[in-house]
């Protein structure tokens, strides 16, 4: 059984006022489900703030990105091992923000899937197709490429350390929603794209929606079989909108 994920993306938003009061709200109203796992993700420089609040809770904390690197002369990066130093289980790779505005490829998001991973760090392996590619029919294969280059370079098994979004481009941040069956369609692909590789793994990776989810569309989508719960940008950075996402996944488990 599946336990769902509701991730926070904070994105570049949040000071250290903003950001306390937005995790004091989280940790009073945390909805109390063994099924419904929290995950915030700040900005770099508030990361070790964040980790130093969250100590003895259980809400995860993780990166928006990282460097494919280990260490050494690459000004301006922060390699995995530092993340976990900070307190991260998770970060990010390959937000359609960081492949679309900072020109990461599919290849380059594998090597710092891999980089992660290797590190003990839970990478969320984020895909989706945008509108041009939707309207053109090419959802699929665009899915395909962005997974298929992880799959070959880290193998399927490394899934089980891993999570995966499917994040179409033309919902994100616009307020236009993925129904829950066209998002249903998309996440049954990528589990089966896995299931004929390695059917326990297939089942139990997590695969999380993201897009323009709300309270008040997220039952929908995580009541779908193969939603497990959500990446959240904007409704991430105040804490009753975020509250209001754990609750619907926690009244469905
Ligand atoms: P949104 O962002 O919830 O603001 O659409 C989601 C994301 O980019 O992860």
């Amino acid at each position: 059984m599946r336990k769902y994920l509701v991730a926070g993306n904070w994105k570049m938003n949040g000071s250290n006022a903003a950001n306390a009061g937005l995790v004091d709200g989280i940790l009073a109203a945390q909805p109390g489900s063994d099924n419904v796992e929290l995950l915030v993700c700040p900005p770099f420089p508030y990361l070790a703030a964040v980790a130093a609040q969250l100590a003895g809770s259980t809400v995860a904390l993780g990166a928006q990105t990282v460097s494919e690197h280990e260490k050494g002369a690459f000004t301006g990066e922060t390699a995995a091992s530092m993340l976990v130093d900070t307190g991260c289980r998770y970060v990010l790779v390959g937000h359609s923000e960081r492949r679309a505005l900072y020109g990461e490829s599919s290849d380059q998001v594998a090597a710092k899937f891999a980089a992660a991973l290797a590190a003990g760090l839970k990478p969320v392996l984020c895909v989706g197709e945008t509108l041009e590619e939707r309207e053109a029919g090419q959802t699929e294969a665009v899915i395909d490429e962005q997974l298929g280059a992880v799959l070959e370079s880290s193998g399927v098994e490394a899934f089980q350390r891993a999570v995966i979004a499917y994040e179409p481009v033309w919902a994100i941040g616009t307020g236009k929603t993925a129904t829950p069956e066209q998002a249903q369609d998309v996440h049954r692909h990528i589990r089966s794209r896995m299931a004929a590789r390695d059917e326990a793994t297939a089942n139990a990776v997590q695969i999380l929606y993201g897009g323009s989810v709300k309270g008040d569309n997220a039952a929908g989508l995580f009541g779908m079989a193969d939603i497990d719960g959500g990446l959240i940008g904007g409704a991430s950075l105040k804490a009753p909108d975020f509250i209001a996402i754990a609750e619907a996944a926690a009244s469905l488990s």
